[in-house]
Parts: C-alpha cells; sequence; structure tokens
C-alpha cells in the first residue's frame, strides 16, 4: 500500500510528531517530559480528552519558528514515506505565537519554507489550514482567526476548529468563522466525532463549512446522511483514530463504507498519526482487509479528497498528475 499516492485532508501538524522527535527536542530544552510516554516510548494516555492534554504538553516543547521547521519535516517525511502526495495540515497560532500575528508570520514562514524544500526532495505538497482550539474558547478564536485572514495565501488556504467537540456549540465560534470566510478561506470543522449527529448538523448550519472533519456520527441520522451526499459535503474520515479512541469498537462497525455506498464523498486521513499508532499506508491496508476496498475503490477516495483540497487549481493539476502516474 505504501506505494499508492494518496491524499491526507486531516492531520494535526503536531499531532503527526514522532514521539522520539519531541523526546528529543525536550532533552534539548532541559525538559522532563517522561510522564507522556511509555515505557516503550509511544505516547502515553488514557482517553480522547487525557490525549488532548498529553498533545498539549507534547506542543509545549516547540516554542520556536526553528521547532516547528524541523517538525514539519520530520511529519513531510514520515507522510511521503506512506506515498502522500499532497497533505492538508491543521496548524494553530494559539501553540505558535499565542495569536500574535506578528509572531505567527514567523513561524508560518518557517513552516512554508520546510514545505517548499520538502516539495522538491520528497515529492510532497502541503498546504495548511488554520484552525482554532474549541475548549480555548469562543474570546481566544477571535485572534487565531485574525492570524488566518491576514495570512491568507497559496499556503494557508483553509480555517477549522479543532479540540474538545462536547465543550459549547459550533454557532459560538461564528464570529471567528466569519472573518477567516470573509477573507477568502475555505472551511472545515471536527463534529460528530464525540458530539452526535446533531453537531454535524450544527456544523453544517451553522458555520456553512464546505467539509466536515470526522462526520460519522451522522450515520445515526439517514436523512442528515443524505443531505450531507446531496449538499456534496466532504467528510475527513479518519478510521484508525475512532477505532483506536473507541468511538467504534471495531474497523468492521465503522460507518465509511455505509456512507460511502449512501452517496457520501468520504475521504481517509489518520488525524495523529503517531498518537493512534498509525500510518495512511496502515489506513489503507486495513480499509483493503475490511472492507475488499480495491484500487478502484482507492482511486475514488483520493479524487473526493482531490475535488474538495482547499489548494488553487494549478496545484490540483499537478497533484492529479502524480496520482495518475502512481496507477
Ligand atoms: N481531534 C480534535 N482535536 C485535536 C485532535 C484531534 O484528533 N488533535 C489535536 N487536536
Ligand atoms: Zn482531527
Amino acid at each position: 500500500m505504501k506505494s499508492i499516492p494518496k491524499i491526507e485532508l486531516h492531520l494535526h501538524l503536531e499531532g503527526g510528531a514522532p514521539p522520539a522527535f519531541i523526546r528529543g527536542i525536550a532533552k534539548e530544552k532541559g525538559t522532563d517530559l517522561s510522564r507522556i510516554f511509555r515505557e516503550d516510548g509511544s505516547y502515553s494516555y488514557k482517553d480522547f480528552w487525557h490525549f488532548l492534554k498529553v498533545y498539549e504538553a507534547a506542543t509545549s516543547v516547540l516554542t520556536t519558528p526553528e521547532d516547528y521547521a524541523r517538525l514539519t519535516r520530520a511529519v513531510l517525511e514520515e507522510s511521503a514515506e506512506n506515498g502522500v502526495v499532497y497533505s492538508e495540515t491543521f496548524i494553530s497560532p494559539d501553540f505558535c505565537g499565542g495569536g500574535d500575528v506578528a509572531a505567527w508570520r514567523e513561524y508560518l514562514h518557517a513552516m512554508e519554507e520546510t514545505a517548499a524544500k520538502a516539495e522538491v526532495e520528497l515529492g510532497i505538497t502541503l498546504r495548511g489550514i488554520i484552525t482554532c482550539i474549541r475548549h480555548f474558547g469562543p474570546e481566544k478564536a477571535k485572534p487565531i482567526a485574525e492570524c488566518a485572514a491576514q495570512t491568507k495565501g497559496s499556503f494557508i488556504t483553509g480555517f477549522g476548529i479543532a479540540g474538545d467537540e462536547l465543550i459549547g456549540k459550533p454557532k459560538d465560534y461564528l464570529w471567528a468563522f466569519d472573518c477567516a470566510r470573509e477573507a477568502g478561506l475555505r472551511l472545515t470543522a471536527h463534529a460528530g466525532e464525540w458530539g452526535g449527529a446533531e453537531s454535524v448538523r450544527d456544523a453544517i448550519r451553522d458555520l456553512n463549512v464546505e467539509r466536515i472533519g470526522h462526520g460519522v456520527q451522522a450515520i445515526t441520522d439517514l436523512a442528515l446522511v443524505d443531505e450531507i451526499a446531496e449538499a456534496g459535503i466532504t467528510l475527513e474520515c479518519c478510521p484508525g483514530s475512532n477505532v483506536f479512541l473507541g468511538v467504534f469498537p471495531t474497523w468492521r462497525e465503522h460507518p465509511i463504507e455505509t456512507l460511502r455506498e449512501r452517496g457520501v464523498k468520504v475521504t481517509v486521513s489518520t488525524d495523529d498519526p503517531p498518537f493512534f499508532h498509525t500510518t495512511m499506508s496502515a489506513e489503507y491496508d486495513r480499509l483493503a482487509d475490511t472492507f475488499g476496498w480495491d484500487e478502484e475503490i482507492f482511486d475514488e477516495i483520493n479524487a473526493n479528497a482531490l475535488a474538495a483540497a482547499f489548494c488553487d487549481e494549478d496545484t490540483k493539476d499537478r497533484v492529479a498528475k502524480k496520482l495518475k502516474k502512481g496507477t
């Protein structure tokens, strides 16, 4: 599966940090982070909410634009190794200058420069989606949206929301989403991972997003599934993440195949790959084993992802050629 060219739309940048990378930076800075690692070196947490805390602890050692340049390179190497030719990553200015636009620009410059170099060297194209963090609250989301609006460009193409979906409502973040929309950014929101079908409905209706991060709980409301299919809203599905965190007990019970059969545009991503012990190749392997997905279906999935990608048309044309070359 490694050699099949792939598109990934849902990857949290710090969530892609290999544990050894974070341990190395912690050591350089003299920070003791041993509590967030197991003896075997992997990240240690007990559930999604604890995961968010461990994620933020790991992120706390990344304090400079140079750290983010190194992180970007490490994440892109891993993605390219798994056949990813185009990737969109969630980046939170909360962790990169705390919402100050001037500081954020420095972090962004470091990441963009690293991505441009990696594109030449590794053959993977990266774009950034700025995310506000739901459990930090609506007021904190405002300067984050302003960072996004002011740095929209060929690299920063979208805006979204991550974090604890069970806190507040999508409409609490309307100011931030309106600010990003008015700047011309494309929109996505995490919903329907831990919240029910209603949370997906709310995100679509109140924030007017064109993609949903996860969205898989829509499966409990088939009228909503049909509306999603009809509206052409793309779901950024992360089945390995969902099964690892216990959203669904087994791969068999994951609704991605039912959603696809009902006409929803589904895509496949890893979310936070080392945290959930997955890779894009592993996701493809499990989908082939569980649902009998073959090359034709993976082509369909990548076509969905390319159509829903937030990059410009020239970039899409270049990525489309890479997808074709692989087949
Ligand atoms: N889900 C929600 N918020 C997050 C995640 C995630 O997987 N990773 C980092 N923030
Ligand atoms: Zn996510």
